[in-house]
């Protein structure tokens, strides 16, 4: 006896594998998508948690904060003039560079990459 859930979904040899190669597909679909759909190509595999830590360290917030209020992240304007990866990249690298903060170039990547993630969005 098969029971009724299963007679539902098909138990002869075709159903079986039409079932099988739909979820095949769905899973291979899945996996492939492609990574820029999520995160732009320059900070792909960037330190995440060393970004956070840097971020903290030199004060970014507390400084916009004074400027902006709240807790500072109303200076971050994704609508703005900074409207991609590569701009924003170049922005935390000219505050680098102004204020003197000494960052290497992945830790720069790794500061706009934890802005990206967590005000700007950018997908590319
Ligand atoms: C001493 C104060 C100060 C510190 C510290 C500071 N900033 Fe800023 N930052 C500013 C000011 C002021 C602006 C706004 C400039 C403007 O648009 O008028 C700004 C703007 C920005 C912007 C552009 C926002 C936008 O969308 O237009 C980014 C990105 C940014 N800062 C990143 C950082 C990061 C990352 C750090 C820490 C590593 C940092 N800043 C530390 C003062 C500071």
């Amino acid at each position: 006896m098969q029971p009724p859930t299963l007679s539902l979904i098909g138990t002869t040899p075709r159903m079986r594998w039409a079932w099988t190669a739909a979820g095949v597909l769905l899973i291979a679909g899945w996996v492939h998508r492609p990574a820029s759909a999520q995160e732009p190509a320059i900070f792909r595999g960037a330190d995440l948690k060393l970004g956070e830590e840097l971020i903290a360290q030199h004060r970014c917030a507390q400084c916009h904060a004074e400027k902006v209020g709240g807790d500072g992240s109303a200076i971050y304007r994704p609508l703005g003039v900074i409207n991609n990866a590569g701009l924003l990249r170049g922005m935390v690298e000219q505050c680098n560079a102004t204020l003197n903060f000494q960052m290497f170039p992945e830790e720069v990547t790794a500061v706009a990459a934890v802005l990206n993630r967590d005000h700007y969005r950018f997908k590319d």
